[in-house]
């Protein structure tokens, strides 16, 4: 590959057509709005926040966003829109000896993707059941039961084909998203589902807002208590929720940022995707905890005895809401099939991470690599999840790459980039190229030493409570096989992929040939080669 500058502009869109690339800006930011926007945000904020302060959780909530969550996501947004790479080739470009740090990455996004389709799946199953309140009036003995069938805690190969049936519909929708390529997949996806969750939730914000006891649900939501500041378990489940949240130091960003014209202003677009993340978690909370609050009221007893997240907000206390409400149908809808909206533009980020990383290492065309990592991905996400055994090994999975793979890929990786390869200026500047408004030395504080603390702090209360007790009482053999060992092996198979080679012609040090951001930019859609 020549290296002279006067090639450089053809050399780059070649590159990019054979990668692939967003057709704008306006795409990018959608995709990446589509990636923060998932799960956590429905089911997991709404909750945190109750829990630390209600809503006192602003203070903490905002000074994460400010402090650690928008300078990190503009740190991954550098590393990838300079290095024009997945993420080890990104790392790889930054110092050779990082690009196990991808792989490690890339790993974690694997094991994301297998677990993250069984929920979009039950959900899309739910949006069903929600038409004829299949759940009857236990909704908790149904989801367990009849629905999952959940045994006695041990590995089965009982297939559940009310499980099996949807999850392979969301394996297809996926297959066929990737296949079509980052524009024509990825980017088109969000052009009509971002605009889609948008409507589709605020219906049902709307909707729950006018049920009667709404107005006691946000009052639990939001009735500050100060105290709260003081503890730094508070200031920890801020810091967690934004990483989680906004999906940044494990890949994601890096690999949607290559995808960018260099031209293109990456920090605006990393304020408009912070901003518009923490938004759509503020309007989730209002919608939650507005039904929540009819739900108590409709009981006949306090919020704080039906607010909870995750599984047990979606699958047990939605549908109780579902059946309890006038057009509860209309609610289900809207709620389960904001779920699998959001969750299937999550879940695509998560599978391009390793797509693109496959393809940047073995040349392979996109539709072979979509195959090559759709197909296993699938399979695996099948037998685990589809059998009786799912939920236990799902929660586990879950509970330790949340705390243990993500948060120490995170933090590790940004220590690297700034502490032993210096790199924070380099990255800095070239954002600084196009993108305003500019940043200095504050952002270089906030991404080496705040952020980094920050998620320390998260790490170390979470270490604290998986040590003092097993994590939801499982028995040791579960947590050993699909937690720790898991976690621990990720990095080593990182590494370990990280000594093949690369395809020939690839280059490796410093930012790839032409990757002087004033060069024109004829961004090209790749899509099947
Ligand atoms: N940001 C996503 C959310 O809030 C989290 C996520 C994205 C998790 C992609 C995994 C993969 O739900």
């Amino acid at each position: 590959m020549s290296t002279t500058a006067g090639g450089s502009t053809q050399q780059e869109s070649e590159e990019q057509g054979r990668r692939g690339a967003f057709s704008s800006r306006r795409v990018f930011i959608l995709a990446a709005i589509g990636s923060a926007v998932g799960l956590g945000n429905i089911w997991r904020f709404p909750y945190v926040a109750y829990e630390n302060g209600g809503g006192a959780f602003v203070v903490p909530y905002l000074v994460a966003l400010l402090t650690a969550g928008i300078p990190f996501l503009l740190l991954d947004y550098a590393i990838g829109h300079r290095h024009r790479g997945s993420a080890p080739l990104s790392f790889a470009r930054l110092r050779r000896g990082t690009e196990g740090l991808g792989w490690w990455q890339v790993g974690i996004c694997f094991l994301i993707a297998i677990y993250y389709a069984a929920v979009i799946a039950w959900a899309l199953r739910y949006t069903f059941f929600s038409l004829d309140e299949a759940w009857g009036d236990d909704p908790e003995g149904f989801f367990f039961g009849e629905f999952l069938q959940a045994g006695d805690i041990r590995v089965t190969a009982d297939v559940v084909p009310g499980v099996l049936v949807p999850l392979l519909i969301v394996w297809l929708a996926v297959l066929a998203i990737m296949a079509l390529g980052v524009q024509r997949g990825i980017g088109a996806t969000s052009l009509i589902f971002i605009p889609v969750l948008v409507l589709a939730f605020t219906a049902l914000v709307v909707r729950a807002l006018f049920l009667p006891g709404a107005g006691e649900g946000l009052d639990a939501l939001f009735t500050p208590d100060w105290s709260a500041l003081g503890s730094a378990s508070v200031w920890a489940a801020a810091f967690g929720q934004i990483f989680f949240s906004l999906s940044i130091g494990f890949g994601i960003m890096i690999t949607y940022a290559s995808y960018v014209g260099r031209r293109e202003d990456m920090i605006g677009s990393g304020l408009v995707v912070g901003f518009s993340n923490s938004g759509f978690e503020l309007l989730a909370g209002i919608g939650v905890f507005a039904a929540l609050g009819f739900m108590a009221q409709a009981g006949g007893v306090g919020v704080s005895e039906v607010a909870s997240d995750g599984i047990g907000l979606a699958f047990v206390a939605f549908p109780a809401i579902i059946s309890e409400a006038p057009a509860g149908a209309l609610i289900g809808v809207l709620f389960f099939g904001s779920l699998v909206i959001a969750g299937i533009t999550s879940l695509v980020s998560v599978i391009e991470v390793v797509i693109s990383a496959v393809r940047d290492k073995l040349d392979t065309g996109r539709l072979t690599a979509t195959l090559g990592v759709v197909v296993p991905a699938a399979v695996l996400s099948l037998v685990l999840f589809s059998t009786t055994s799912g939920i236990y090994v799902l929660d586990v999975v879950d509970h330790f790459v949340n705390q243990y793979g993500i948060l120490v890929v995170a933090l590790i990786s940004m220590l690297v980039v700034a502490w032993v390869l210096r790199a924070l200026t380099g990255l800095g500047d070239h954002l600084n190229v196009h993108g305003r408004p500019r940043i200095g030395a504050g952002w270089r504080i906030l991404t080496s030493l705040v952020a980094p603390a920050g998620l320390a702090v998260v790490l170390f209360f979470a270490l604290r409570d998986d040590l003092r007790a097993p994590y939801e009482d499982y028995p040791d053999w579960l947590l050993l096989v699909f937690g720790w060992l898991l976690v621990v092996a990720l990095p080593l198979v990182g590494f370990l992929l990280a000594r093949l080679p690369w395809r020939a012609g690839t280059h490796l040090d410093g930012a790839p040939p032409g990757s002087d951001p004033a060069a024109p930019l004829h961004a090209t859609e790749g899509g099947s080669r």
